[in-house]
């Protein structure tokens, strides 16, 4: 097995609208399943810049074709800001796509960033996401997660070398200093409530991601601690790779156990 793990899928695009525009099929067609399935949803968005335009197309595109009403939001991670704060992710989620699709409030599971101290705000999402996905070793399990990665491989607020990459037991943490602007306190998802998951989706555009998604994908399990928290994050389904082709740039051979589209 390679470092990208069983069941790991890479689909590289011409452009990041090629790329948003598949995943958001893809994310319409689980919603959809998933709610024939068990009734709702269970969707965790991520920040930063590359996701703005998959929000867009959800809320415009996909407005009437996904089941919003039976969808709940939750969020991989927050930086320790004001919701109303331009560098909070839940400020970026609500002006991309809340406004625009009805998902009712009480299925709006954001972190509260703005409470201190930051452990006190993880201790509050673990408990919010503990009722509705009850099962897990951490407690949580989602339908979808997606997630970004940062050129360092960071995803979501995991940050390489980061003591948060060897929880085990809890669902959510706070991380003091990312070492990356926005210089503020953060909370995340731990690698075992992602593990938790149905399936994860990363969204990775830009030459800039090249060389961090080669070292991601291309990493044999023997690596071991050493590896990108992105190349760690599992779950219980598949790890799919939604890919532009300047980020793919430097995959060449290096893929380990994936298959490419
Ligand atoms: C955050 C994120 C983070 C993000 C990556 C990629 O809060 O910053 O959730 O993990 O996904 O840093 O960000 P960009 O898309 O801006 O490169």
């Amino acid at each position: 097995m390679g470092g990208a793990g069983v069941g790991t899928r890479v689909r590289v695009f011409p452009d990041l609208a090629a790329a948003s525009s598949a995943l958001a099929g893809h994310v319409a067609r689980r919603a959809v399943a998933a709610v024939a399935d068990h009734g709702t949803y269970s969707l965790v968005v991520s920040g930063g810049r590359t996701p703005e335009l998959l929000y867009r197309t959800l809320a415009q595109e996909y407005r009437r074709k996904i089941p919003w009403r039976l969808t709940e939001l939750y969020f991989a991670d927050e930086r320790c800001v004001s919701p109303r704060n331009p560098e909070s992710n839940y400020a970026l989620v609500a002006k991309t796509l809340l406004r625009t699709v009805p998902i009712p409030r009480r299925g709006i599971h954001r972190v509260r960033g703005e409470r201190s101290p930051p452990s006190r705000a993880a201790a509050e999402y673990a408990r919010e996401i503990s009722p509705a996905n009850g099962h897990a070793p951490a407690g949580a399990r989602f339908d979808t997660v997606l997630l970004g990665i940062g050129p360092d491989g960071h995803t979501a607020s995991l940050f390489p070398g980061s003591a948060t990459l060897t929880e085990r037991r809890r669902a959510v943490v706070s991380v003091r200093s990312s070492g990356l602007p926005p210089y503020v306190p953060r909370i995340t998802l731990t690698l075992p409530a992602l593990a938790a998951s149905s399936e994860v989706c990363f969204l990775v555009s830009g030459s800039e991601k090249a060389g961090a998604l080669a070292r991601i994908l291309g990493s044999p399990s023997g690596q071991g601690g050493r590896r990108l928290p992105a190349a760690r994050v599992r779950s219980r389904g598949e790890v799919l790779w939604f890919v532009d082709r300047a980020a793919a740039a430097e995959l060449g051979g290096r893929l380990h156990g994936t298959s490419v589209s």
